[in-house]
C-alpha cells in the first residue's frame, strides 16, 4: 500500500458538464455498494455514473476512472468530490449543480440529517451515551490532546512547532517532517526529535488520555487512532491493541540506506539527548518509524480500518486539526447515522457540519475541560 499525504482542496478543470438526467444521478445516490465488488465504501463516477469501491478497498473507481478516461468521482457519504487526474479533493464550479442535487436529496431523505442529541452540547452527548446504550467508541486523535503535558502541538499559532522553526531556514515548517527534504537537511528534525522524544520520564499523560482509559475500563472504548508519537496513550494504560499509531513510533527505527531495522530506537539515546544526526554503520541515516510527509502510513493502519469502524457507535475526534490526510478521512468511515463529536479548542472537519441538527457536535474548549464535565455528566469517576 502507497498512499501518501495529500492537501485539500483544489481548483479543478477535469470535469465539464454531465450528459445524463438529474434522476439518473438521484438513482445512482441510492446504490450502495460497488458495481465490481460488494464492497460499501464507495464513489459515483461524474462522467458516466459508475459505482466503483475506495482506494481503501478494491480500487475499482480508479480502475474504472483509468481504463475509460474519467477522472471526477463523487462520495455520497463524504458529499466530496476527488480528481484523479489532480490526485485531490477538488472543487469546481461546474460540480454545484450535482451537490445541490445530492444535498437536497440527503436532506429530505437520511436519517443523519435528523437530530440526534437532545441539547448539542455536553450533557447532550452524555445523555446519548446513557440512552443508546453507546458500547463501541472510536477516538480518533491529535497533537491538541498532549498540549497540557507540556507537548506542544503542530499548528496552533505561536505556540505551535511549525511556528517556531525559524532558525533552521527551512523552505517550508513541514519540510523538517518531509521525506522530499530529509535527507539532503536532516539536521533540524534531530534538533527537534531531542525534545519530542518519549519515554524519558518528562511527559505524563492528561486528562483526556484518562478518560479515553476510563471509557475502555467501561468496556465502551473500542479503538483509538492516533496521529500522536509521544506514546502517552499507553503510559495512560489504554492497551495497546486498541491503540494504531497511524503516523508511526519513536520505538523503532531503520537505515535508510541499507534498510538494516533498528527495534529499539533509545539504543541511541546518548546521540538522541545531543541532538546530533544518527547514522547506520554503513553510513546511511537512521529515521525513526514515524511518518514523514511523502510516505506511507503504517500498514497496520489500513489493516484496521477495513472492518474496526462497521459497528462503531460513536466517534470522538480530539485535539486534531484534521488537516492531515489519509487520517483526516476516517470521520467517513463510520455509518451516516453514527454520532461524531469533535472535542476541540476549534471546530474541524471539512465534511462534518455543525448545525446542531444531525450527527456532528462541537465541544469547544480544551479537552482535558471537556473530559471532565463529560465524566461528570456521565456520573463516572475521572481522577
Ligand atoms: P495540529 O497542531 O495540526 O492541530 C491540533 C489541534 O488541537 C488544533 O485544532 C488546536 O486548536 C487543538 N488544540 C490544541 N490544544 C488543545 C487543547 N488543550 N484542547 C483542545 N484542543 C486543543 O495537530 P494534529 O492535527 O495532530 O504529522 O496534526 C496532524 C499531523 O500534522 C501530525 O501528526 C504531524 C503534523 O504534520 C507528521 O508529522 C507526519
Amino acid at each position: 500500500m502507497s498512499l501518501q499525504f495529500s492537501v485539500i482542496p483544489k481548483e479543478c478543470c477535469h470535469f465539464i458538464s454531465a450528459t445524463y438526467s438529474p434522476k439518473s444521478f438521484l438513482i445512482s445516490l441510492r446504490k450502495h455498494t460497488c458495481n465490481s465488488c460488494n464492497e460499501k465504501e464507495i464513489w459515483i463516477c461524474l462522467h458516466c455514473l459508475h459505482i466503483g469501491c475506495s482506494r481503501y478497498c478494491n480500487g475499482h473507481a480508479q480502475k474504472h476512472s483509468l481504463k475509460r478516461g474519467h477522472p471526477v468521482v463523487f462520495n455520497v457519504q463524504s458529499m466530496n468530490f476527488w480528481c484523479y487526474e489532480c490526485n485531490s479533493y477538488v472543487i469546481n464550479n461546474s460540480l454545484n449543480v450535482l451537490f445541490q442535487l445530492a444535498l437536497e436529496d440527503h436532506t429530505s431523505n437520511f436519517k443523519f440529517y435528523q437530530p440526534l442529541f437532545e441539547t448539542y452540547d455536553v450533557k447532550g452527548v452524555a445523555k446519548y451515551i446513557q440512552k443508546n446504550h453507546v458500547k463501541n467508541i472510536i477516538a480518533l486523535v491529535g497533537a491538541g490532546m498532549s498540549t497540557t503535558a507540556g507537548i506542544p502541538d503542530f499548528r496552533s499559532p505561536g505556540t505551535g512547532l511549525y511556528f517556531n522553526l525559524q532558525k533552521y531556514n527551512l523552505p517550508y515548517p513541514e519540510a523538517v517532517f518531509d521525506m522530499n527534504y530529509f535527507p539532503s537537511n536532516p539536521a533540524p528534525f534531530y534538533e527537534v526529535m531531542k525534545d519530542m522524544f518519549p519515554g524519558q520520564g518528562k511527559y505524563f499523560p492528561t486528562k483526556c488520555h484518562r478518560f479515553l482509559k476510563l471509557l475502555n475500563d467501561k468496556g465502551i472504548l473500542k479503538m483509538v487512532y492516533t496521529q500522536n508519537i509521544d506514546g502517552l496513550e499507553s503510559v495512560a494504560g489504554i492497551p495497546n491493541d486498541k491503540v494504531i499509531c497511524s503516523h508511526g513510533t519513536f520505538r523503532t527505527s531503520h537505515c535508510l540506506s541499507c534498510h538494516k531495522k533498528y527495534p529499539d530506537t533509545s539504543v541511541f539515546i546518548e546521540s538522541i539527548k545531543k541532538g546530533e544526526i544518527i547514522r547506520c554503520s554503513c553510513g546511511g541515516l537512521v529515521k525513526p518509524d514515524i511518518v514523514f510527509f511523502n510516505e506511507s502510513l503504517p500498514d497496520e493502519f489500513f489493516e484496521s480500518i477495513k472492518n474496526k469502524f462497521d459497528d462503531c457507535d460513536m466517534l470522538l475526534i480530539i485535539g486534531t486539526a484534521l488537516v492531515v490526510y489519509p487520517f483526516a478521512n476516517l470521520v467517513d468511515h463510520v455509518s451516516i447515522n453514527c454520532p461524531r463529536v469533535c472535542i476541540n479548542r476549534e471546530k474541524v472537519g471539512k465534511m462534518m457540519c455543525y448545525d446542531n441538527l444531525g450527527r456532528d457536535v462541537a465541544l469547544l474548549g480544551g479537552c482535558d475541560d471537556i473530559a471532565s464535565d463529560l465524566a461528570k455528566y456521565l456520573e463516572w469517576e475521572l481522577s
